[in-house]
């Protein structure tokens, strides 16, 4: 996977649910094409395979569970996630808290099954513990910003500085409030290796206009 990337987090939102979740991901496969920018999408568990067959950019599970085959009921098992096409898997994400000992389990187990790692941070102080643990890219994003209106770029770039500062083994994505090129340009320019963000994307009346635009802030 190429940094520096947006990775789009389609989260349970009813455009970016079920077959609109198909569609979706393939406008940002066609906006990919156009620009040369990295995309990623995290979709739901159960959109994975579908989204997976359809499209070449890489498709992220929202969460997976620290479980092996057997008798774990409603759990995401790796193996699964894995075999319906995924790329890689978000963990911890503000919505989807886990435990610091669930946390490097989880990350543990995506390792084993060949999932590429990216994990949620609400702080750099955060981010610095979860590099311990040596995910693929950590995603800094703090939790009063998100699905708002002002982004982490404008509200709190020290955010990003520290975030670059403090962990030096792993890359840093950043997130909450990113709806343009300019947020994006910016948190770049702050040491980002990319953002990730939803909202702005999935509520928006145009997605493919604000996924054009989005890219700027990369090229
Ligand atoms: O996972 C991305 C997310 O939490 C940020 O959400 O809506 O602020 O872009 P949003």
């Amino acid at each position: 996977m190429r940094l520096p990337i947006i990775i789009v987090n389609f989260k349970n939102y009813e455009s970016a649910t079920g077959e609109n979740a198909l569609k979706l991901a393939q406008i940002h496969q066609e906006v990919s094409r156009e620009t040369g920018v990295s995309f990623a999408v995290c979709v739901q568990a159960s959109d994975l395979y579908r989204v997976s067959q359809s499209v070449e950019i890489p498709v992220f599970a929202q969460h997976i569970d620290p479980v092996t085959y057997g008798s774990h009921t409603g759990s995401v098992l790796p193996e699964a996630v894995k075999q319906a096409g995924a790329y890689g898997t978000l963990l911890n994400h503000a919505e989807r808290q886990l435990s610091l000992d669930v946390l490097e389990a989880s990350i543990k187990r995506a390792k084993e099954v060949g999932l590429f790692t990216c994990v949620c941070a609400n702080t750099p102080e955060a981010a610095a513990e979860i590099a311990k643990f040596n995910p693929d890219l950590i995603a800094v994003e703090p939790p009063e910003l998100i699905g708002g209106d002002i982004s982490i770029s404008n509200a709190k770039p020290e955010v990003i500085r520290n975030a670059v500062s403090m962990v030096k083994n792993v890359k840093i994505l950043v997130g909450a409030g990113v709806k343009t090129s300019e947020d994006v340009k910016k948190a770049i320019e702050l040491g980002a290796s990319g953002v990730l963000l939803a909202s702005g994307v999935t509520k928006a009346k145009n997605p493919y206009e604000v996924l054009t635009d989005l890219a700027k802030g990369l090229l």
